[in-house]
């Protein structure tokens, strides 16, 4: 199959790249020139552990191409559009103008029958309005628009294309279907299961799978709190829960707050949707209410581990990124944490192993260090804010020596209170009690 991707941001080129190694021939083609150029040269502008290799073999392999213009988009069966759809500022509602840009400028250039694929999240009836525009630009042609949304986590990107729980297919029609069978054909070897539904549905599916997930996280942070007041122990309670098949272990894990370039988003958009429709989601509104005020109530954690004033105090914060394994920072809980620390009167020093440069714009008053040692040199409090491996198992002897103060907070519950107790810190968990 001949492919093209419109965009070459993370989805774009993650897709773009997996689709050349099933054997396709790509191009994606992305309006930023720079981007194009790093990329022509095997630069690969995103953090996503497996993604340059798989760029390289493929780009050696002669499968995958780069463009800044769209005229390869003549000479492919499929065109996937993978711009960013960024939350409309005001409304939440997302920003459709990239998409329906891209419509517009490659609907000329398109074969007759192509079939033009969403794979940006977009909301419900997306779809129908590129298929008004594709029929006003084109009447001629027999174009067909299908939806087939993404499901990849970042950092786990490429595993979760070549091994996804399922692919969604949005299209009533035979020829799109069968066009994205083809597309998708090692994977459905694979026995990964195809669901073929209306454009609306598979619109619909992104959205409440994102939703249902930052439901279940909000649920276990939410449970979490109400451990810490009885005297439970929230990792066994998370345990407890996720073997009963039908609820399932996978995103229980309690936290600081969601963050990410999709769920907060996501949820946002999903929630304007329903109120133009006249329907009501008060679970997933109350979903985004709850993890708003946890990523504030994460500092107050913090300022009462320091003693219940943060003036005049040095904070180490480990983990910028919104999770491990990405540099993406974007509605990272660490983000709020850190400000609300600085408003309070501390002195912060971070250490992320991907993710400060992103974040220096945004935070420009942290002192940034190289290593998790060097953020604790000196301070009063740690704080881990973001799970990284490296943050796993950190010399606690070595970390005693050079704080102030051995105090840890831990908000992604990655050590046991045991030994935190025989390295004499005092340690603030999530949903488990505090060892003095
Ligand atoms: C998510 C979806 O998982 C993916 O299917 C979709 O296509 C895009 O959005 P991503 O944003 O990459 O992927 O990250 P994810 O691993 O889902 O984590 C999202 C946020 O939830 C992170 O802030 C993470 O730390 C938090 N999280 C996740 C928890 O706090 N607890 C959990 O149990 C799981």
């Amino acid at each position: 199959m001949r492919v093209c991707m419109i965009g070459a941001g993370y989805v774009g080129l993650v897709s773009g790249a997996c689709f050349a190694d099933f054997g396709h021939r790509v191009t994606c083609i992305d309006r930023d020139v720079h981007r194009v150029a790093a990329l022509k040269r095997g630069e690969i502008p995103i953090y996503e552990p497996g993604l340059a290799d798989l760029v390289e073999a493929n780009v050696r392999g002669g499968r995958l191409h780069f463009a800044a213009e769209t005229s390869s988009v003549g000479d492919a069966d499929a065109v996937f559009i993978a711009v960013g759809t960024p939350s409309r500022r005001g409304d939440g509602f997302a920003d459709l103008s990239y998409v329906y840009e891209a419509v517009r400028e490659i609907a000329p250039r398109l074969a007759a029958t192509a079939v033009v694929i969403t794979k940006s999240t977009v909301p419900v009836g997306t779809g129908d309005e590129i298929e008004r525009i594709l029929r006003e630009l084109r009447p001629e042609a027999d174009l067909q628009v299908a939806s087939n949304p993404e499901f990849l986590r970042e950092g786990a990107a490429i595993q979760d294309f070549k091994h996804p729980d399922r692919i969604v297919v949005g299209s009533d029609d035979a020829r799109a279907q069968a066009v994205l069978a083809e597309i998708y054909r090692p994977l459905y070897l694979n026995a990964a299961p195809i669901l073929y539904v209306s454009r609306r549905t598979a619109e619909l599916i992104k959205y409440a799978a994102n939703a249902f997930l930052a439901t279940k996280i909000t649920f276990i942070n939410e449970i979490a709190d109400l451990c810490e007041r009885v005297g439970a122990d929230v990792q066994e309670v998370a345990r407890g829960m996720g073997l009963d098949n039908r609820i399932g272990g996978k995103f229980l894990h309690p936290g600081p707050g969601f963050g990410g370039s999709c769920l907060p988003k996501d949820t946002l958009a999903l929630i304007k949707t329903a109120h133009d429709n006249g329907a009501q989601l008060r679970i997933v509104e109350a979903v985004t209410a709850v993890n708003d005020q946890r990523k504030r109530a994460m500092a107050r954690k913090v300022v009462a581990a320091l003693g219940g004033s943060a003036r005049g105090k040095t904070v180490a914060v480990l983990g910028l990124a919104f999770k491990p394994n990405t540099d993406d920072t974007r509605d990272s809980p660490a983000i709020p944490l850190i400000t609300a620390l600085q408003d309070l009167g501390a002195r912060v020093r971070a250490y992320d192993p991907a993710g400060m440069e992103q974040v220096k714009p945004v935070l420009p008053d942290v002192s940034y260090c190289n290593d998790a040692y060097g953020a604790a040199d000196g301070a009063d409090a740690l704080v881990i804010a973001t799970e990284w491996e490296q943050f796993r198992a950190l010399d606690l002897a070595r970390l005693k020596r050079l704080m102030t103060a051995a105090v840890i907070v831990d908000l992604r519950n990655v050590y046991r209170a045991d030994e935190m107790k025989r390295a004499d810190f005092r340690y603030i968990a999530i949903g488990r009690g505090t060892v003095e």
